[in-house]
């Protein structure tokens, strides 16, 4: 038997051939492209758009000729540019390695240009100097707007009129919010299309570029054991659970505008949601996924008030340290009911889905940091064994657990006998952890999708009518909470959010995992 061990484990793939599979050859894309990070002055271009494109370059999955401007209305040099990238690129496979030369190569590609947003002449001045760097080239062009949405429609206006003739592909990455509700979302998107065809919008939800939501649908379609068990059949339940174990800090500003449901639910659960509860699509075409994610969130009910519980975190003081509550931020009014804290029970009105709830619960300054799917199985009818044997099998049936964030990993909880002489069960989990499977670090989501953007793939992208049957579902239910000034259920930052939270899901006989 050792004999046979051996064979075995010689068929596993070590972590070097593994780490040497997933090696992806960007090598293939020999065009040129010039990126302009719009609103480079800005916290998420320093923290995660500049730190991804050095990742890409790091990889060499950038084409041989590209260039990166920083476009904002900040005065700053080229060289003060890239001082202040520098501060947050590390290496990309490991954080200890000194990867100082690859960073001036990278460096010295980016550059800065100083304007205002709504100046078709400081697009023109940006467009002029684009030109230099293309030198007559064949040129794409990337956008990013990285800038509050007000500015998105004469961003995207200036940057098409001054833009020159005879270049490659434009396209246009969009960041949330996309629109506050239907009809703010379907202006902005009818103002985008004065200027851009759809298939030049890319609309980013940087949930979709995480591993292991894109790995979702692996998970679902390449293994025989899951898709027959995946429908109200064999599920009681499907939980998406969001937490934050730090408030608003600092952009209180932008947040009691749009509130937990609109931040969070409304967009990352919802389209977890929607690559979980899909149909298998056609082909992993990006038309063809895209349609399936349409038909269900066009499927699922009108989410009702009852169904829908809100809580904001107020201050809180442990080991002598006060942390402040969400109206203490000065950005923050006073009396602001926003949210900081939602659950939801949900439903799809499908064959494959009638009658079992997906909740989603999502919240800020709660006593941990994560994002998780969990799937409740439903009880092994007739079963054989009792409490006296060990877990409650009516309570603790079968759950998989896709932990998106931190310490990647999928679980399978399992009622197993406990080894001896006597019949004792006892709950294990079958483990996929992550760090411990793959030695390679795992790429930001903005890395993916900064190379899907380039190279065209519109798979992990929203679609318009995508966006519109997310804001279909849930606006309704937002006007009416912001209509009868629904006052939230407070919580002490670093707790467990409210109690209402339990009641809801104990309402659906559900327990949050
Ligand atoms: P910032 O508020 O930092 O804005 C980016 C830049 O836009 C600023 O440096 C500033 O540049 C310019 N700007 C800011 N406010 C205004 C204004 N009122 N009028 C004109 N210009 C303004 O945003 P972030 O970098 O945090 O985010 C950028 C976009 O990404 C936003 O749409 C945000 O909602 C979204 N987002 C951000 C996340 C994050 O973690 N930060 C996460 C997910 C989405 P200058 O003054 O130099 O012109
Ligand atoms: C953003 C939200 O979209 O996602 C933030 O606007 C939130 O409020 C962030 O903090 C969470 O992203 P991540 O990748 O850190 O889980």
């Amino acid at each position: 038997s050792n004999q046979i061990t051996d064979e075995l484990l010689s068929l596993t793939p070590t972590p070097k051939e593994l780490n040497d599979a997933a090696r992806f050859d960007c090598n293939e894309n020999k065009s040129t492209v010039s990126i302009t990070v719009v609103g480079a002055s800005g916290d998420l271009a320093k923290k995660k758009i500049f730190p991804a494109l050095f990742a890409l370059y790091y990889e060499d999955c950038l084409p041989e000729h590209f260039t990166v401007y920083g476009y904002a209305r900040s005065k700053m040099t080229d060289a003060e540019l890239r001082n202040m990238v520098s501060k947050t690129l590390t290496c990309r496979i490991d954080k200890r390695e000194n990867c100082s030369e690859k960073m001036d190569q990278f460096l010295k590609r980016c550059f800065y240009h100083s304007g205002q947003y709504d100046s078709e002449e400081n697009f023109a001045e940006l467009d002029k100097k684009l030109k230099e760097h293309e030198g007559g080239r064949t040129a794409n062009r990337l956008f990013y707007l990285s800038v509050p949405p007000n500015i998105f429609i004469s961003a995207v206006r200036c940057a098409s009129s001054s833009a020159s003739s005879a270049i490659g592909w434009t396209r246009v990455i969009v960041e949330k919010p996309f629109g506050r509700d239907s009809e703010t979302s379907a202006a902005l998107t009818k103002g985008l299309k004065q200027y851009l065809e759809e298939d030049q919008i890319f609309r980013i939800d940087h949930y979709l570029g995480k591993e292991l939501v894109e790995n979702l649908s692996v998970l679902r379609f390449s293994n025989l054991i899951f898709e027959p068990l995946w429908s109200r059949q064999y599920i009681r339940n499907v939980q998406f659970l969001f937490s934050e174990d730090f408030g608003t800090e600092g952009r209180g500003g932008y947040f009691d505008n749009y509130g937990i449901i609109r931040d969070i639910m409304q967009n990352h659960l919802l389209q977890i949601l929607a690559l979980f509860a899909m149909e298998t699509p056609v082909s992993l075409d990006a038309e063809d996924i895209r349609n399936e994610k349409v038909k269900v969130l066009r499927s699922m009910k009108p989410i009702e008030l009852k169904d829908v519980v809100i809580g904001q975190y107020k201050s809180h003081t442990k080991g002598g340290v006060t942390y402040p509550g969400y109206t203490d931020d000065k950005t923050v009014p006073k009396d602001s009911l926003t949210p900081t804290f939602a659950a939801a029970a949900l439903f799809i009105n499908n064959a494959r889905w009638d009658g079992v709830p997906f909740l989603m619960k999502a919240g800020k300054a709660l006593h941990n940091k994560g994002a998780e799917i969990r799937v409740q199985f439903r009880h092994v009818p007739g079963n054989l064994y009792n409490r006296s044997n060990g877990p409650d099998l009516d309570r603790d049936t079968n759950e998989l657990v896709i932990r998106v964030q931190p310490d990647e990993a999928i679980y399978l909880k399992i009622n197993n006998k406990v080894p001896g002489l006597g019949m004792r069960l006892d709950r294990s989990h079958l483990n996929l952890h992550y760090a411990a499977r793959y030695a390679k670090e795992i790429p930001d989501a903005y890395e993916r999708l900064l190379l899907d953007a380039i190279e065209g793939e519109r798979r992990l992208f929203i679609r318009s009518d995508e966006l519109d049957a997310a804001w279909s579902l849930f606006t309704p239910v937002l006007k009416e909470l912001e209509d009868k000034k629904i006052v939230p259920e407070y919580y002490p930052y670093g707790s467990r959010g409210p109690v209402g939270a339990h009641r809801l899901a104990y309402r659906y006989n559900v327990e949050w995992g």
